[in-house]
């Protein structure tokens, strides 16, 4: 049986936070401008957060940046997003590796231009030795299509001889996905109302809490990141089990 963690209630602040930054395009659209002015905008944002994460005692952010249907967008709104995210990481690494920021990015990368992916190894390779915060970037992920690639990694492993049938578990499984050096998520936040996580971490965010807000991402700030940190902290997780007094004895509630 997996041990739960040693917190039960959520006395402390979250250690992962994960955010689903929705509503760029409604932000625009109120404004008249084009969608992609909104995802502009909303690129903006992520550098107020990131740099927010060591004041509050967040070691690992991850950021869902364009899903797996997000191709379904206009092709004029996916051009636009991926010369965003080039010019994104040109523009920031200098202030991610000042910032001691660790990027990675997970996703599925073969339907990404070569571009871009040079940029994104390059950027992992720049900021490798960074410690202070993990920023993970998803780009191109879809959760049921990283089970996938990670299922079929794993039956060939199997086929080679390399893993026995017997030792996939919940321990071993979760190596193959793209998160495999990441702690689980604590929180999933996700912006502009809608309450659903549209293939975002499902297999990690088991346990997580979640928060949705009616904030398009480009008006959420550094106060209200900190307003959904200080609500996580008074949560109780009990992870299936039962309250645990301060005293460590089981309560019933
Ligand atoms: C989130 O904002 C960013 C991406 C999905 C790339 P949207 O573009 O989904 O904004 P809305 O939901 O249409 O307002
Ligand atoms: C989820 O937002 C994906 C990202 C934030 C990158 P979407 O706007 O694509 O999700 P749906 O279509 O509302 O479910
Ligand atoms: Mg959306």
């Amino acid at each position: 049986m997996p041990v739960p963690p040693a917190q039960s209630a959520a006395t402390r602040g979250p250690r992962h936070v994960a955010i689903i930054m929705d509503g760029n395009g409604r932000w625009a659209t109120m404004r008249g401008r084009p969608r992609i002015f909104g995802h502009h905008a909303g690129a903006r944002r992520v550098r107020e957060i990131v740099e927010a994460c060591p004041d509050y005692g967040v070691d690992y952010l991850t950021v869902f940046a364009f899903s797996t249907e997000n191709w379904k967008r206009t092709q004029a709104e996916v051009a636009g997003l991926m010369s965003l995210f080039r010019g994104y990481i040109r523009r920031e690494a200098r202030a991610l590796l000042a910032n001691d920021v660790r990027v990675r990015f997970i996703g599925d990368r073969v339907r990404l231009d070569a571009k871009l992916v040079g940029l994104m190894d390059e950027l992992e390779a720049l900021t490798q030795q960074c410690q202070t915060t993990h920023l993970t970037v998803a780009l191109n992920y879809g959760g049921r299509d990283e089970v996938a690639r990670a299922t079929r990694r794993l039956a060939e492993d199997v086929a080679r001889g390399h893993l026995r049938p017997e030792d996939v578990n919940e321990e071993t499984l979760p190596r193959y996905l793209d998160t495999c050096v990441l702690p689980d998520p604590d929180l999933v936040i996700r912006t502009s109302g809608e309450a659903r996580i549209s293939n975002f971490l499902l297999w990690q965010s088991a346990y997580a809490e979640y928060e949705f807000v009616d904030t398009l991402w480009p008006d959420f700030t550094r106060a209200e990141f900190g307003r959904l940190l200080a609500s996580y902290a008074r949560r109780d997780r009990r992870f299936g089990g039962v309250k645990v007094a301060a005293a460590g004895g089981a309560v019933a509630r």
